[in-house]
């Protein structure tokens, strides 16, 4: 039994006051809901107030990015140890913004969710083939090679603190779905991959979220698909009644 997952990453959005608002309206919608993981991503500049507001709550709090050593001369950095201090459980690593604009790598991404997990959080970890990479039908080569290379030398142990986010880079943002079936081959050939290179144990308990352009109107057909366990949702998470109304469709 997998409990879902749902993710909002607010990339970069809202101020700290408009990040402690936003919870506060979040907070009384899904109070009581259960069976299912809440995730907020706000700015790291939120995240201290947006844990202090959800304290007490069910709700989990994220950061959108770590890196991989715990201190020292690296200015600009937040290691995953400052992400707990500051009430994270959670963090998203290797998101398709990252790997793009910030020349995150699978390697930058298996280290930096080796720390993560060091650390105690839970780390998000996302994959996902470019539309050209899909029209070339290289999607399984893609994703198969940043699974292989992000989660390379990670045991069973360490497998309980990871979930993987599919996001398909040409869906993200754009309101272009993949159709559930599309995300549903991509999410099984994820956990076969998994249960090759990890045993069933692994591969059986992973959580696989789907991401891109998940909205009210399509996260049912999503989460109907035996493969998907939660989704990872940018734009519609924004608005607390939306986020809201997505969670309780997935319960
Ligand atoms: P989107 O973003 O829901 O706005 O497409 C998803 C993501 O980037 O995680």
């Amino acid at each position: 039994m997998r409990i879902p997952v749902i993710a909002g990453n607010w990339k970069l959005y809202k101020t700290i006051g408009e990040s402690v608002a936003m919870v506060n309206e979040l907070k009384p919608l899904v109070a009581g809901i259960e069976g299912v993981e809440i995730v907020v991503a706000p700015v790291f500049t939120a995240l201290g107030s947006v844990s202090a507001a959800l304290s007490g709550s069910a709700i989990c709090v994220s950061g959108q990015d770590c890196f991989w050593e715990e201190e020292g001369a690296f200015t600009g950095e937040v290691s995953p140890k400052l992400l707990k201090d500051a009430g994270c459980s959670h963090v998203i690593i290797g998101h398709s913004e990252r790997r793009l604009y910030f020349g995150e790598s699978d390697d930058s991404v298996n280290r930096k969710v080796r720390a993560a997990i060091s650390a105690g959080l839970t780390a998000i970890v996302c994959v996902g083939e470019t539309l050209e990479e899909r029209d070339a039908r290289a999607t399984f080569t893609v994703v198969g090679k940043q699974i292989r290379g992000s989660l390379d030398g990670f045991s069973a142990d360490d497998f309980k603190q990871i979930v993987i986010a599919y996001e398909p880079v040409w869906a993200i943002g754009t309101g272009k779905t993949a159709t559930a079936e599309q995300a549903q081959d991509v999410h099984e050939y994820i956990r076969n991959l998994v249960l090759m290179l990890s045993g069933n144990s692994v591969s059986d308990s992973l959580r696989i979220l789907y991401g891109g352009s998940v909205k009210p109107d399509n996260i049912k057909g999503l989460m109907a698909q035996p493969d998907i366990d939660g989704a990872l949702i940018g734009g519609a998470s924004l608005k607390a009644a939306t986020f809201a109304e997505m969670i309780r469709i997935c319960v």
